[in-house]
């Protein structure tokens, strides 16, 4: 199937500060889905910490990925999850069809989300529940996903308690839900700023790190997990105030942080256990979970502002200023 028309995306050409590198232009071709692949029509896209790395591209891996100097062609169009419509199909595709609502993680495709038009393999893509907006599903594959994960790590049980660092932020919005939904008691770590918002997703106690040092100051209580968002300092720290056989699961913050906690350092005591994210269970299976909690009511995508294309180069700087709460969504049906 062909299409001569164009569309509107969100690209970058070169690395760099996201005000100056990304731009929205508006004479990209709309892809054509391969045989297993379906096109959609993206409703929605949420703005992903990965983005600004990627863009930064600070980490020499991000380099290996997207292109040695500059990114490559095929994937400068930023956006790493959508929820969309179906507009067509490729021949092999079965189980969707045209006008299904979806959402996928588009990270192996190297991004795509912000645009009018995706390509997706069908391996990837996970049906939207009715009772989800397209708002709320587009934050569900990074954010959610990675939250349920990295609870998953944490194996909560009624009553455990949990320590969660970045929480203000897209993971952590999540987390405190899930957490909460499981019965867990959640302590929070947050600026000052955002202390409100976090308490109102459920947190039972706060600790402003800009007040305090947190880990000093949680000394004597014993955490069953910590799920860290935000790990910029050195993660053996959390030893101190975890049970004896506790978890700490490590799902972002420092690149470095997470290959020392993945292939080096024993950091805990006893039977402790610290942990990087890894994939233990289907992202798509996560995907589906979390929206279910979502169509369900138990938990509520925590949506600071919803933005026009135009506004996503604003939307990184934001980010890297550290003033969102919660996630932004790219909604492409509004006004540029
Ligand atoms: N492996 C995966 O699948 C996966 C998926 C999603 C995200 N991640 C990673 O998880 C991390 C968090 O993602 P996110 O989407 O929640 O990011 P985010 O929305 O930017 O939130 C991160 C939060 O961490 C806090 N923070 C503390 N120190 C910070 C620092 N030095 N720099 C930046 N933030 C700091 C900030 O809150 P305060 O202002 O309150 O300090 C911020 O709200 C990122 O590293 C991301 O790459 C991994």
């Amino acid at each position: 199937m062909k299409h001569s028309k164009l569309m509107r995306a969100i690209i970058f050409r070169d690395y760099g500060n996201p005000e100056e590198v990304v731009k929205l232009v508006k004479d990209c071709k709309i892809p054509i889905p391969n045989k297993n692949e379906v096109l959609v029509k993206v409703e929605c896209a949420s703005v992903n910490a990965a983005d600004r790395y990627i863009v930064r591209a600070n980490y020499f891996i991000i380099r290996l990925v997207f292109g040695l100097f500059r990114p490559s062609k095929n994937k400068r169009i930023l956006g790493m999850d959508i929820a969309g419509t179906i507009q067509s199909v490729g021949q092999n595709v079965k189980g969707f069809q045209v006008g299904d609502a979806v959402v996928a993680d588009i990270r192996k495709s190297f991004g795509g989300g912000y645009a009018e038009y995706a390509t997706v393999n069908t391996k990837y893509l996970v049906k939207k529940p009715e009772e989800a907006s397209f708002e709320q599903a587009c934050t569900v594959p990074i954010s959610g996903q990675a939250a349920m994960m990295g609870m998953i790590l944490c194996s909560i049980n009624p009553g455990d308690k949990v320590l969660v660092n970045g929480a203000s932020g897209g993971v952590g919005s999540f987390g405190i839900q899930i957490a909460k939904a499981q019965g867990a008691y959640v302590a929070a770590i947050c600026s000052t700023k955002k202390n409100e918002a976090v308490k109102s997703w459920g947190a039972d106690e706060i600790i402003d790190y800009k007040k305090k040092d947190s880990i000093k100051a949680l000394i004597g209580k014993e955490f069953d997990a910590v799920f860290d968002t935000a790990s910029f300092e050195y993660p053996g720290r959390y030893k101190q105030i975890l049970k004896k056989d506790g978890k700490y699961v490590l799902v972002g913050g420092d690149f470095y942080n997470m290959l020392k906690v993945k292939f080096l350092g024993r950091f805990g005591r006893g039977s402790q256990k610290f942990m990087a994210l890894t994939q233990k269970v289907e992202v798509t299976t996560n995907i589906k979970t979390v929206l279910e909690m979502i169509a369900d009511k138990k938990i509520k995508p925590s949506i600071q502002k919803v933005i026009s294309l135009k506004d996503v180069p604003d939307a990184l700087h934001s980010l890297e200023q550290r003033t969102v709460v919660g996630k932004i969504v790219v909604n492409l049906n509004k006004e540029v």
